[in-house]
């Protein structure tokens, strides 16, 4: 009887460690369809103007009347939060080039590219 009971608590902790690499293995797959989403819509509509890496020299670039933003610079502002930078995706800034992307792009969009373009550096 004594011996049963080991087995079921190894079966029980087998369990419980097949439970968590499951929620791990779920997880990851998750980070990696976000990544795939924001890599995908980056390329798609961000890359001709902010360039390969986000540093704002996409072939566009030069003939633009003002320099779109360096991403990852911005990224690593004091005060300035992907959230922030979110909102300011969203919203555009016409009269200086960057389209507004309200109504294109979702937030969680908006939020897989900065966490492409950061993986990326
Ligand atoms: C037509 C060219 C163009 C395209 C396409 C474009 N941008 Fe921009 N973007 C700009 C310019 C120009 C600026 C700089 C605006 C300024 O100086 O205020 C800018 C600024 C930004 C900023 C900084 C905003 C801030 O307030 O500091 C971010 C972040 C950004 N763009 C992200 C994106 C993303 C993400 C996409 C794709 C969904 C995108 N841009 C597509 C031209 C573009």
């Amino acid at each position: 009887m004594k011996n049963m009971n080991h087995l079921h608590l190894l079966a029980a902790l087998g369990l419980i460690a097949s439970m968590m690499t499951f929620s791990a293995n779920s997880a990851s797959l998750e980070d990696a369809s976000h990544f795939a989403n924001g890599k995908a819509k980056y390329q798609t509509l961000c890359i001709v103007c902010h360039g390969d890496k986000g540093l704002g020299d996409g072939p566009t670039a030069a003939s633009l009347p003002h320099k779109p933003a360096n991403i990852p610079n911005k990224l690593g502002q004091l005060f300035t939060t992907k959230n922030s930078l979110v909102d300011d995706i969203l919203k555009g800034d016409i009269e200086e080039g960057m389209p507004a992307w309200q109504g294109v792009i979702t937030r969680q969009d908006a939020l897989d590219i900065l966490t492409y373009i950061e993986s990326i550096q």
